[in-house]
């Protein structure tokens, strides 16, 4: 699914930047430009991020 239009960014884009060592939206931003123009998916970016880095570190705690 299209989280970021302006720069046809996915979801997968996005969970492939995390797992890549992006940790926060600006890391994002410099990786993929994500909430660079008009800024509407930014919370769904955050979203992401929130929930993405969530499970990991549930999954490192478990590990
Ligand atoms: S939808 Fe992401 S910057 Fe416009």
């Amino acid at each position: 699914m299209f989280i970021c239009i302006c720069h046809a960014i996915t979801e997968k884009d996005i969970a492939a930047a995390v797992e890549q060592g992006a940790g926060t939206m600006k890391e994002l931003r410099e990786q993929l430009n994500v909430a660079s123009q008009c800024g509407k998916c930014v919370q769904f970016a955050k979203n992401i991020l929130t929930d993405m880095t969530v499970n990991y570190d549930l999954a490192a705690e478990a590990a």
